[in-house]
C-alpha cells in the first residue's frame, strides 16, 4: 500500500489562481477554529481563517448543553476527577497525557470565555452555573453525579461561536469566508505549505500559503443518513488528510446521541436530562434504571444509546412501528424548562409538534460525533508514522476539533467534553504557532505542482458527465451507514457494509454534474463534498469490521467483550486512492500521563 500523496499530473483547462501568503493558515471557523485563530494572532502572526460558511454559521452554533470544567460552582470538583471521568468514558483508548491537559487547562479555558463576554447561566450568587451531563462524575466515581458542564441556557456553542469570532475580528484576523478548501499542498519532503480554495461567490481559485496550516473542518456526520449535524459537515480536511497519504486515527468510533428527534434528528440536549429528564419504553418504564442502575440516564452515552436500541429490538419503543423512546420533561418546573431549555423546547415543538410541558419527546440514537479523525498530539501537530515513531510530526500541518483525534475522546467521548477540547487545544494550537514560528519569515518556493492535485479534482467533477446525480449517490453512502455501520455491528453486517460502500464509492465514476459554471456552483460543491465523505465511510467501515472487540462506541455483537490485551491500540487507516483500498496500522495508546501529580488510570470494567 502506498503512503504517498495521491497526486495528478494536471493537464486541464488552465485555472487562473490568487496567491496570498500568510504565517498561519486556518481552515474552519467554529470553535476550534476560532480559538486558535485568536491565539494566533495574538501572538502576532498573520491569521488566515478560510471558511466554506459565514463564521457563526459554523456547527459550533448547533452545540446546546454546555462545556465541562471543573469550576467546583455547584458543589466540590477537581481536574482529578474530570480526569477520571474522561479515561473512563474513553473506554480506556484516550491517551492519558492529552487528557491530562485538557481537564487541567479547561477552568481557565472557561474563565477566558468568560472574560471574552460568553453570557453564563448564573448561579444565585452570580457564579457560572454548572448542570449534571452524563459519565461525569465525584470521588473517582464512586460519588454522586458532577455539576460540571457550565451552560449558557441550552445555547452553549451559539454563545461561545458568537463570541470567539468577536474576538478574532478584535484582533485583526484575514478572514475569507464562503471559500470551499479543496485539498492540502504537500511538498516533496512530506510538509504542508497550505491549502487550495474556491471562492464560492465568483469561482476563482486561491492558493493560501503558510508557515502552519490548522485543519479545523469538523466532523462528518452527514456521511449517515440520520445525524444532529448540520448539512455542512463533511469532514472536509479528514479527506484532505487522506488524499495526502495520511492516517486517520480511530475512525470506527463514531458517536449515537441518545436524543435526537425521532424523524428529524434534530439535537435534544443531554442537558435535558441533567435537569432531570428521563427516558421511558412503551410500557412506562424508566428503563435506564436496569442498564445502569447508579447513574441511570445519565450514563454515558454510548451506554443509553445501546440500552435504547435493546429496548427498541425487545419490541418495548414507542409508536406505531414500535421505533423510537421517550424522554419527558412534562414534571419539570415550567420556570426550569423557560430559563435553562428554551432552545429544546422550540426545537420540540417545531420538529415533533410537541409542548415539552405536556407531553414526552419521541426520540432515537442519533449520529453526532465522530470520536475519530486526523491523529494530533496535544499541541495539535499532526501525527504520522516514520521511521517506525509513531508520534512523529508532520511538519506545518496541525488539525483540532471534531476534525482531529487527540486523542482526548478514545472509543467514546462524554458530553460537554467536545467544546472544551475546541478551545483548549484551539488555545494550545496559537500558542504552539506562537513559541514555533517568526512572524513575517520568508517561504520557500512552492512546488511547481503545488495546485495540480486540487485541480485535477476540481475539473474532474466539474465536468462529471455521467448518468448518476451526487444526491443518488450520497443517499446510498448514508443507508449503507446507517445500516451497516450502527449501534451495534456484527462481523456480517460490517462485511456487507464493507462491499456496499467501497461499490458505492466505485459507482462515482458514473457521477454527473449538470452545472459546469464556478460560481455558486452548489451541484459540483455537493459532489466535492461527496467525495470527502465517502472516502471517510469507507476508512469508517473497514476500521469497524478490522477492530475485533467491544469498546466505548464500538459495539461488536460478536466480541462482546473489550480485549485489551490485543486492542489497546489506535487504528490508524490509510487510503490509497487509485486502488480504493484501506490498509490499516496502529499507533499504540499512550499509557502515561503529563506530569507527575497524577498516576496512570488503570483499566477496569466499565460499570455506570
Ligand atoms: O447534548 C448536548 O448538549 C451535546 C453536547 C455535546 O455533544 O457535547
Amino acid at each position: 500500500m502506498s503512503n504517498k500523496p495521491a497526486s495528478a499530473a494536471y493537464t486541464g483547462q488552465a485555472y487562473p489562481i490568487t496567491d496570498h501568503t500568510h504565517d498561519v493558515v486556518v481552515v474552519g471557523a467554529g470553535g476550534a477554529g476560532l480559538r486558535a485563530t485568536v491565539g494566533a494572532s495574538q501572538a502576532g502572526l498573520r491569521t488566515a481563517c478560510i471558511t466554506k460558511v459565514f463564521p457563526t454559521r459554523s456547527h459550533t452554533v448547533a452545540a446546546q448543553g454546555g462545556v465541562a470544567a471543573s469550576l467546583g460552582n455547584m458543589g466540590p470538583d477537581n481536574w482529578q476527577w474530570h480526569m477520571y471521568d474522561t479515561v473512563k468514558g474513553s473506554d480506556w483508548l484516550g491517551d492519558q497525557d492529552a487528557i491530562e491537559y485538557l481537564v487541567r487547562n479547561a477552568p481557565a479555558a472557561v474563565y477566558e470565555l468568560e472574560h471574552w463576554g460568553v453570557p453564563f447561566s448564573r448561579t444565585e450568587d452570580g457564579r457560572i452555573y454548572q448542570r449534571p451531563f452524563g459519565g461525569m462524575t465525584t470521588d473517582f466515581g464512586r460519588g454522586p453525579p458532577a455539576q460540571r458542564t457550565c451552560a449558557a441556557a441550552d445555547r452553549t456553542g451559539h454563545a461561545m461561536l458568537h463570541t470567539l469570532y468577536g474576538q478574532a475580528l478584535r484582533n485583526n484576523t484575514e478572514f475569507f469566508i464562503e471559500y470551499f478548501a479543496i485539498d492540502l499542498i504537500m511538498d516533496e519532503d512530506g510538509r504542508c505549505r497550505g491549502v487550495i480554495a474556491l471562492k464560492l461567490d465568483d469561482g476563482t481559485l486561491h492558493r493560501f500559503r503558510g508557515q502552519q496550516t490548522i485543519l479545523a473542518t469538523g466532523g462528518y456526520g452527514r456521511a449517515y443518513f440520520s445525524a444532529t449535524s448540520a448539512h455542512t459537515c463533511t469532514g472536509d480536511g479528514n479527506a484532505m488528510a487522506l488524499r495526502a497519504g495520511l492516517a486517520l486515527q480511530d475512525m470506527e468510533f463514531v458517536q449515537f446521541h441518545p436524543t435526537g428527534i425521532y424523524g428529524a434528528g434534530c439535537l435534544i440536549t443531554e442537558g435535558s436530562r441533567g435537569e432531570g429528564g428521563y427516558l421511558t419504553n412503551s410500557e412506562g418504564e424508566r428503563f435506564m434504571e436496569r442498564y445502569a442502575p447508579s447513574t441511570k440516564d445519565l450514563a454515558s452515552r454510548d451506554v443509553v444509546s445501546r440500552a435504547m436500541t435493546m429496548e427498541i429490538r425487545e419490541g418495548r419503543g414507542v409508536g406505531k412501528k414500535k421505533d423510537h423512546l421517550f424522554l419527558h420533561l412534562d414534571h419539570l418546573d415550567p420556570a426550569i424548562l423557560h430559563e435553562r431549555l428554551p432552545g429544546i423546547s422550540d426545537s420540540a415543538r417545531i420538529f415533533a409538534g410537541v409542548d415539552v410541558s405536556r407531553e414526552p419527546i419521541p426520540v432515537l440514537p442519533t449520529v453526532h460525533y465522530n470520536m475519530g479523525g486526523i491523529p494530533t498530539n496535544y499541541h495539535g501537530e499532526v501525527l504520522t508514522l516514520r521511521d517506525g515513531d509513531p508520534d512523529s510530526v508532520v511538519p506545518g500541518l496541525m488539525a483540532l476539533g471534531e476534525a482531529a483525534c487527540v486523542s482526548v475522546h478514545g472509543a467514546n467521548r462524554l458530553g460537554s467534553n467536545s467544546l472544551i477540547d475546541l478551545v483548549v487545544f484551539g488555545r494550545a494550537a496559537g500558542l504552539r504557532c506562537g513559541e514555533t514560528l517568526t512572524a513575517g519569515e520568508k517561504q520557500p518556493d512552492l512546488p511547481k505542482d503545488s495546485a495540480d492535485l486540487a485541480l485535477s479534482r476540481l475539473d474532474h467533477f466539474r465536468n462529471a458527465a455521467g448518468g448518476t446525480p451526487t444526491a443518488v449517490l450520497r443517499g446510498e453512502m448514508q443507508h449503507v451507514m446507517q445500516t451497516n455501520c450502527a449501534v451495534y455491528r456484527t462481523g456480517e453486517t460490517l462485511e456487507e457494509g464493507s462491499e456496499l460502500i467501497h461499490k458505492v464509492w466505485k459507482s462515482a465514476a458514473d457521477l454527473g454534474v449538470t452545472d459546469r459554471s464556478l460560481v455558486w456552483n452548489t451541484d459540483l460543491v455537493e459532489t466535492m463534498e461527496f467525495d470527502n465523505l465517502i472516502q471517510q465511510a469507507v476508512v469508517t467501515m473497514d476500521s469497524a469490521k478490522n477492530r475485533k472487540e467491544s469498546r466505548g462506541a464500538h459495539a461488536r455483537e460478536d466480541f462482546k467483550d473489550r480485549d485489551d490485551k490485543n486492542w489497546m491500540k489506535h487504528t490508524l487507516a490509510f487510503l490509497d486512492q487509485s486502488s480504493q483500498t484501506v490498509s490499516i496500522d496502529y499507533r499504540p495508546v499512550h499509557s502515561y500521563t503529563m506530569s507527575n501529580d497524577i498516576e496512570y488510570i488503570e483499566p477496569k470494567a466499565r460499570v455506570y
